[in-house]
């Protein structure tokens, strides 16, 4: 596997496969690499003839209250599972410029209402930063496939998105998420949850699918949410949201027979959780 640190000698890399007709899968990562993340680059495989990874961890994603200098950083680890994997470059830029020396041609780029719902109103800015560095890797890169999880679906809808408008031939695909066996859907943030709160963790999972039971008897939104919410708030869990809606994250009506989503954010001990569950 190749590492590369600047932006010039990645994008004279890229421009080699490029030459050779190489199919390009591209794998966008923060780091502190799991299985969640590893699922995404064997998807890739699949699609692809050459796997990039990035690991990039975006100040522009981060909150003046989040957790920039806390995200944990395991860039050893994270290279042996990468070469574990045959991947066949990682983009590892050891400098904010190298990504971003062009911030100021960005500042039209933004997510839009639908941004700053659900996460993007708790974490305020937050989908406009993703969506500069998704952008700026995906010019940099210009890759035929790139893979995102479903756990993060509010991201994947509004990348799709933008992608739609910037980057028509990038094909994005959807990998689902993947779940401890107590269900927990993997994240870098469970590395946070210290002993009490990793053995409740795995009830929101269960409590969220009890939700959506719940809903086949029960024609109320509000009355699920709110059932759904008790239910969390028993269990030490702070809600942030919990919300039904349609795949399009439009409000939905509760006799639709469309594909339905229901996603939602809690603390846990001072930890950040996100999950969402899709059912027709
Ligand atoms: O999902 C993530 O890890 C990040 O938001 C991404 C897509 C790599 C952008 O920094």
């Amino acid at each position: 596997m190749i590492i590369l640190n600047t932006k010039q000698d990645y994008k004279n890399h890229i421009n080699l496969l490029k030459s050779k007709g190489e199919i390009i899968g591209f794998v966008p990562t923060m780091g502190n690499l799991h299985d969640g993340h590893l699922s995404l680059i064997e998807i890739a495989k699949k699609n692809s003839s050459k796997i990039i990874v990035s690991i990039f961890v975006n100040p522009l994603q981060f909150g003046k209250n989040d957790d920039f200098n806390k995200y944990p950083r395991t860039f050893n680890r994270d290279v042996s599972k990468l070469k574990d994997l045959n991947c066949d470059i990682l983009f590892a830029p050891n400098d904010t410029y190298e990504v971003f020396d062009e911030i100021d041609n960005l500042k039209y780029l933004k997510a839009g209402p639908k941004g700053n719902i659900l996460c993007g109103k708790l974490r305020p800015g937050h989908f406009d930063g993703v969506l500069k560095v998704v952008y700026t890797l995906f010019k940099l890169t210009e890759p035929d496939v790139s893979i995102f999880g479903l756990k993060d679906f509010q991201q994947l809808y509004l990348v799709k998105k933008m992608a739609r408008k910037y980057f028509p031939n990038i094909d994005i695909i959807s990998a689902p998420t993947i779940r401890a066996k107590n269900g927990l859907a993997l994240s870098s943030r469970n590395s946070y949850l210290d002993k009490t709160s990793i053995k409740i963790a795995p009830l929101f999972y269960k409590i969220l699918l009890e939700g959506i039971n719940n809903l086949k008897h029960s024609t109320s939104i509000e009355q699920t949410t709110n059932k759904i919410i008790n239910s969390l708030e028993k269990n030490k869990f702070l809600v942030n949201y919990v919300s039904l809606l349609t795949i399009d994250l439009e409000k939905l009506n509760p006799n639709s027979s469309d594909k339905k989503i229901l996603l939602s954010s809690v603390n846990l001990g001072g930890t950040r959780l996100i999950d969402n569950i899709e059912f027709s």
